[in-house]
């Protein structure tokens, strides 16, 4: 039996049309001696009719079938009798009726349904095959590959080239925790998982390539969240000869196309852009939602001189006073602020001084130190009005930052679920964050540390401030955030041995032996002609999750990891025979 449609296929049009199907038997009905089955194939659903009377013998064997058997059918389209459509399904308004049918395999009875009710997230992850079965999930699965395939149709048309860089790799480990990979016939060596193909695709900037791009799998030994995986995917680019502004007008349209080729939808461009310092002194953040606007005003100098010792001293010691207005949570409860607060503390803050604007009243621990003057501005800077609370960040300068910028989002939540704050899932606030600080500082190690990479080239204005005055550096980094998540992240890449091995060894302090021996081959490659570069890489897990409206990345990778990093269907990480760790020269005898 050769199958002529897919499962989601047939329409009226096609009544009276002889027919082959396949696929899994989704819901069976019997009806008055008639069977009906929903059979299922990756596209969708079309129903099936064993008739007695039409015919006996496909209609016996039919009896035994249960959900999740595999059958192939043929038979005959036609109507569904009157006020039976289904106008939920595409193909409601049809029905095969079957003359034959072969069963191509049985099924035990699966652990969980294989519709849309959802069982526990461990339990889908064990049987992986049969939850990829459901259709919100084979969904998911084929905007993935629309999207994959979107990308390359552009970076094809662009005049990108496709390159697979190792997965075995060097251990650099700078950024996040890497996977080693021990060498068998190197004893005593190792591999490391690339986090990123980053050095790979600077070197092919140096090998003349000009545009490259990968969707590259990336790998990071990092406490897992709903947004991240130990085993990812980037969309992966590299330019030479480009600027900042090349870059960002190139993945503008890249964008564009995606959301053109997966929504049908028309992105208007180019994109916002917003410096670092503005978006975390206006939300608090640098990845901000700025669907909703809730932002950080600044009240610092206006209680520089205050009575209220909280926010002076604050100021005093060199630190900020900054606030937002919670519209509509006046009415929270004593114990729903506590509840606040403890948050507030929980985020780094010493205390949460706020004010509730009820029945025409500031109800209000600390007003009562405020002058006029203070009222006077908190009411026009905040426009205060009826119903609103107001919450106070008063220390240093990033820990306002990041409590009032975490404690926005709370509130934000909060605000949804009471119906005061609409925030839209279909509006697509791209932002592009420039001008971030290139270096920071660690007092507890009293060294500078790259925020991005070591790669990342200083805007070229800012370069003689690297020996005098390195936190006022910017540097030539960006980052797409989509409502309040980092879609991609990139730099224009320094490509001077000269400024590579300053960055390494003098500001980075890295001893010279460590580089040479981490990096040396990049700053050989780099005295060999390299061109001016820069890129970017989109975490392709991350945008897929939002175009398909899940926020846990888990839901758009075929085969993802746990929190705790573990396969449940292959039962990995797993231990190992004596043997192969002795073929790697390996003992295990550390304590754990
Ligand atoms: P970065 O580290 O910012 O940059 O990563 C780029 C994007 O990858 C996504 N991402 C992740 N997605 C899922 N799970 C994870 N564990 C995870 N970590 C990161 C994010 C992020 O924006 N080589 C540089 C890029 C460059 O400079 O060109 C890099 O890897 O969406
Ligand atoms: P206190 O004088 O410590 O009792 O604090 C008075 C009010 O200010 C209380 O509501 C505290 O929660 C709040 N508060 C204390 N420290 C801070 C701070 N650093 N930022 C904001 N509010 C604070």
């Amino acid at each position: 039996m050769k199958r002529t449609h897919h499962c989601s296929q047939l329409r009226a049009t096609d009544v009276g049309h002889k027919v082959a199907l396949a696929g899994w038997v989704h819901v069976r009905r019997d009806h008055g001696g008639i069977v009906f089955i929903d059979l299922r194939d990756r596209e969708g659903l079309t129903q099936i009719v064993f008739d007695p009377q039409h015919n006996k013998p496909s209609w016996e064997l039919a009896q035994a079938l249960r959900s999740e058997f595999v059958v192939a059918v043929e038979g005959v389209v036609r109507s569904r009798p009157a006020g039976t459509d289904n106008p939920k399904l595409p193909t409601g308004q049809i029905e095969v009726l079957v003359h034959t049918l072969e069963v191509l395999n049985s099924s035990e009875t699966p652990p969980f349904q294989i519709d849309e009710t959802q069982a526990g997230e461990d339990l889908r992850l064990q049987y992986r095959y049969l939850d990829l079965r459901r259709p919100a999930m084979a969904k998911n699965l084929i905007l993935r590959h629309k999207v994959a395939k979107a990308v390359r149709d552009y970076f094809d048309a662009n005049r990108f080239l496709e390159v697979e860089t190792p997965i075995l790799f060097k251990s650099t480990p700078e950024g996040a925790r890497e996977y080693l990979v021990p060498s068998r016939v190197n004893p005593g060596k190792f591999y490391a998982l690339p986090q990123s193909p980053q050095q790979f695709k600077q070197m092919l900037m140096v090998a003349g390539v000009e545009r490259y791009f990968q969707i590259a799998k990336c790998f990071r030994d990092e406490d897992l969240r709903a947004d991240r995986q130990p085993e990812f995917t980037q969309i992966d680019i590299e330019m030479s000869f480009v600027t900042r502004d090349d870059v960002l007008a190139m993945m503008e349209g890249l964008v564009a196309h995606i959301w053109q080729a997966a929504r049908g939808e028309k992105l208007p461009l180019p994109f916002q852009r917003m410096a670092y310092k503005d978006v975390m002194e206006r939300f608090g953040s640098d990845k901000p939602d700025t669907r909703f606007g809730m932002e950080l005003v600044d009240f610092t100098e206006d209680f520089k001189a205050s009575a209220f010792k909280v926010f002076r001293s604050a100021v005093d010691s060199g630190g900020v006073v900054k606030a937002l207005n919670a519209k509509g949570l006046a009415g929270a409860t004593q114990g729903q602020i506590e509840q606040l607060t403890e948050t507030a503390k929980s985020f780094g803050a010493k205390g949460l001084a706020y004010i509730k604007v009820e029945a025409g009243e500031w109800k209000s621990p600390i007003v009562k130190f405020f002058s006029e003057a203070e009222k006077a501005a908190l009411i026009q800077k905040l426009k205060i009005e009826e119903g609103d609370l107001i919450l106070f960040g008063a220390d240093k300068r990033e820990s306002v930052w990041e409590v009032l910028g975490r404690l926005r989002l709370v509130v934000a939540d909060i605000l949804k679920k009471t119906g005061k704050l609409t925030v839209r899932d279909d509006q697509w606030n791209f932002l592009w964050v420039i001008d971030f600080p290139l270096l920071e500082y660690r007092p507890e190690e009293g060294k500078y540390y790259a925020r991005q990479h070591p790669f990342t080239a200083a805007v070229p204005e800012d370069v003689h401030l690297l020996d005098t005055d390195p936190l006022k550096v910017r540097g030539s980094q960006y980052d797409l955030v989509l409502n309040g998540q980092e879609m991609a992240g990139g730099s224009i890449r320094i490509h001077r041995p000269d400024m590579q091995k300053k960055m390494f060894e003098e500001v980075l302090k890295i001893p010279a032996d460590v580089a040479k021996a981490r990096f040396g081959y990049m700053l050989e490659a780099f005295r060999y002609g390299a061109p001016p570069h820069g890129g970017i890489a989109f975490g392709f897990d991350r945008l897929v999750a939002t175009l398909c409206g899940t926020s846990n990345i888990r839901d758009v990778i075929a085969f993802p990891k746990t929190a705790k990093a573990f396969d449940l269907m292959t039962d990995s990480p797993s231990e190992v025979e004596p043997k192969q760790l002795r073929d790697l020269h390996i003992k295990l005898d550390l304590e754990s």
